[in-house]
């Protein structure tokens, strides 16, 4: 093809508006100076009560607007990016690359195998020839129930590849699909089809769900397929063998096809060796080993890793990555394509703000002009070499044609036993695995880090949020299990701020300034907490005592301050609102805002620097899963969750409580007083405070008011009516 007819393979659009957006920037930083000269000039004398409290709360400003300036870094020249699936097909139909698709799993309890096989489907089901296609499920459980559910799963695929692929049908999730298309359909052939092939999913279903529920594999099925005998071996599922099966491999296998002859996808179990003495390295330990015993199996050049609770909503996205990977003159640099995490089960207005709405919208493709979005472990697209510790160079070149042709010839059986050496404990002793290869080792948010180390080998990324989302995953339902994953996303993240592999000096003249502070904004989530506590806590206990932190109503001084609230909270309902919102689940966002940065983050960050100092880590009882029929109903019904107890649920009603106190009391000194003073003197204060109690509304009627098994737990009542009764009378003396 001659230079002249190059046509790109997707092209990146830059977003308009962006004077008003540094009109509305450079103002509010003016306004944050006016505040500033304010504090530094109105500070209390040593005599004055409250000089402390004033200096705190200077102290907090000044770290807020450390991090809003932090936040500017993604939002300065958001990048768009669009593809051209159409050239692509054209130039590369026939030699597309093998792409290799790497499936997580630990444990059947909580990720059950029938959620776990969907979205395998929805995977193999994908637009691509399937004898390019490969899926590796690690399950890190072991357990024989996966297995059996990934052997139905095989079985089941054999209909429901060729159906999904016949009438072009979205989502490709058996049971998303079936969930959402409600019969009769226009094509009576289709409904019929349709129909048949819901049957033959429900009883696969059953036929799951009962083995889980009894515990036990059908006799039958046991005796038929010998991959049943490996777990004669296993003790625990810390303490067993690997255990590899081949499940359906392309070419070699005469009953891998399809009801119309057509070849299936490559399905290959594996449970890698697991022994108590030996530390296995969480999810990262279970990439590692999918990489290596796929580059045997496949040795696709392209990877995608996905969780297992995130079916592919649109089975176009590995089209999709592939224009980014294989445009001739653009995609030299590019190490991954990074889908934004999605939500399926999302409530109209998101209770607990788990839609990641902004970071998705507005971040990303921040993220995308700085040097590429982070790696999150879902929903991502690698080059292999990338993956693997290459290094970018100037003359960086992928023949993919070439990669397609590695074929391994020996039998199926041969294949399994030489792959399990792959999926050792001892394997990886001495070589660069988890250090300079695949995943990195040491660290919760290992993807985080990892995509961080392959940024500083030279390699960019991109950020692609199509309309129709590419995966969508499982909301946490209860408000306990929000927090929790907040808690364990900002822990880790902290952990990379605070070791060697912080950006800002291990990226250093590795990649740009502005792409090492964009980090920031997400490690440094969890230092926020100090300020937002003492924010929403000491300015409503000084109120008693009359102790004034801001300035006069009647004072010039309250325009900076105004104007820095309106202009930033305006701000953000307007992105909210233009990135699809509504005005209720923006509130709804602030709420959580408030909750994450006084409990999460906190306990994130406590536990971070006990760490560091040499500490244990600190027993906090954290995950009480809450398993109850009516939870669900009342996530439906958008009622938050208290149920269990925790210190989180004493933080957040003890909170609450304090400024509810304080809200009242001043009213009541705004109403005895007659000449406003104490409004002309408290009035921002008061308004804080109202603020709070307007926006813990949930909590007091979880507190007070429900009957529900959800509520506040009597525990928590008690305590925090307590603490914050005891708050106020030290506040008074
Ligand atoms: C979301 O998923 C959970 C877990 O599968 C389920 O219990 C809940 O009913 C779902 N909610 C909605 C609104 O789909
Ligand atoms: C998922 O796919 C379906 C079917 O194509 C589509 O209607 C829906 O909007 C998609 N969901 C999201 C969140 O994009």
């Amino acid at each position: 093809m001659g230079k002249d007819e190059y046509l790109p393979l997707f092209e990146t659009r830059v977003a308009r508006g962006r004077i008003v957006y540094l009109v509305y920037a450079v103002s509010v930083m003016i306004g944050i100076c006016a505040v500033f000269v304010y504090r530094a000039t109105h500070l209390p004398a040593a005599t004055q009560a409250g000089r402390w409290a004033w200096m705190g709360l200077f102290m907090a400003e000044v770290w807020f607007t450390l991090y809003w300036l932090i936040t500017q870094s993604v939002r300065w020249t958001p990048i768009y990016r669009y593809t051209f699936k159409d050239r692509h097909s054209q130039r590369y139909e026939k030699v597309l690359p093998k792409v290799d698709i790497l499936v997580c799993t630990a444990d059947h309890t909580v990720e059950p195998p029938i959620m776990v096989v969907n979205t395998i489907l929805s995977l193999m089901a994908y637009d691509y020839p399937t004898h390019n296609l490969s899926v590796y499920l690690s399950d890190d459980g072991g357990s024989e129930f996966t297995f059996y559910a990934l052997l139905e799963a095989s079985h089941f695929s054999k209909y429901w590849l060729p159906f999904s692929k016949k009438f072009k049908i979205e989502p490709r999730s058996p049971s998303a699909y079936f969930s959402k298309v409600c019969q009769p359909l226009d094509d009576p052939v289709m409904a019929q089809e349709s129909s048949s092939i819901k049957t033959l999913y429900e009883d696969m279903k059953k036929r799951i769900d009962d083995a889980t529920k009894l515990g036990q594999i059908p006799e039958q099925v046991r005796k038929e397929h010998k991959g049943f005998q490996e777990w004669d071996w296993v003790s625990s599922k810390y303490d067993h063998p690997t255990i590899l099966q081949v499940i359906l491999i392309d070419g070699r296998d005469p009953k891998a096809v399809d009801i119309e002859q057509e070849a299936l996808p490559t399905l290959v179990y594996l449970a890698r060796e697991k022994r108590p003495q030996y530390h296995h390295n969480f999810k990262a330990g279970a990439l590692n080993a999918l990489l290596r015993v796929s580059s045997r199996i496949s040795n696709g050049p392209v990877i995608l890793n996905v969780d297992c609770d995130m079916y592919s909503n649109n089975s176009e996205s590995l089209r999709d990555a592939l224009c980014f990977l294989m445009d001739e003159e653009q995609s030299r640099r590019i190490a991954f394509v990074q889908f934004p995490q999605n939500f399926d089960n999302l409530t109209k207005n998101d209770v607990y703000s788990s839609s990641l709405r902004i970071i998705s919208e507005v971040e990303l493709p921040g993220l995308d002009a700085n040097g590429g979005p982070l790696y999150i472990g879902t929903g991502c697209f690698h080059k292999r070499v990338v993956l693997c510790g290459r290094k970018y160079s100037k003359d960086e070149k992928i023949d993919w044609s070439l990669e397609n042709h590695t074929k391994v010839e020996e039998s199926t059986h041969v294949l399994e036993e030489t792959c399990k050496i792959l999926a050792s404990c001892t394997y990886e002793e001495n070589t660069e695995w988890g250090k300079e290869m695949g995943l990195m080792y040491g660290c919760p948010v290992e993807d985080v880090m990892t995509g961080l180390a392959i940024q500083c080998r030279g390699w960019r990324s991109v950020g692609f949020n199509p309309v129709r989302k590419g995966f969508l995953g499982l909301a946490p339902t209860t408000l306990l299990q929000t927090l929790v994953q907040h808690q364990r996303w900002s822990e880790g993240d902290l952990q990379i701020f605070l070791s060697k592999y912080c950006p800002l000096i291990y990226g250093r003249g590795k990649i740009p300034l502005k792409h090492q502070i964009s980090y920031c904004c997400y490690l440094l989530w969890a230092p926020n907490c100090l300020a937002t506590l003492y924010y929403v806590v000491v300015p409503s206990l000084c109120i008693h005592r009359g102790i004034s932190l801001f300035p006069k109503l009647s004072s010039p001084w309250v325009l900076p301050f105004v104007y820095v609230i309106l202009a930033k909270y305006g701000y953000s309902l307007g992105e909210f609102l233009c990135c699809g919102g509504t005005f209720q689940e923006w509130w709804n966002d602030q709420r959580m805002w408030v909750f994450k940065r006084t409990t999460s983050y906190l306990f994130a960050f406590t536990n971070t620097i006990l760490k560091l100092l040499g500490f244990a880590k600190a027993g906090f009882a954290l995950t009480a899963k809450v398993a109850d029929e009516d939870v669900s109903l009342r996530y439906e019904q958008e009622i938050m969750e208290f149920g269990a107890p925790s210190p989180m649920l004493n933080i957040l009603a003890t909170i609450s409580l304090a400024n509810l106190f304080s809200f009242v009391g001043a009213l009541k000194m705004v109403i005895m007083d007659s000449q406003f003073i104490v409004l002309d003197l408290l009035a921002l204060q008061i308004l804080l405070c109202g603020l709070v109690v307007l926006i813990n509304l949930p909590v007091y009627e979880g507190l007070f008011f429900r009957k529900d098994k959800g509520r506040m737990p009597t525990s928590i009542v008690y305590k925090s009516v307590i603490i914050a009764v005891v708050a106020h009378i030290l506040a008074l003396h």
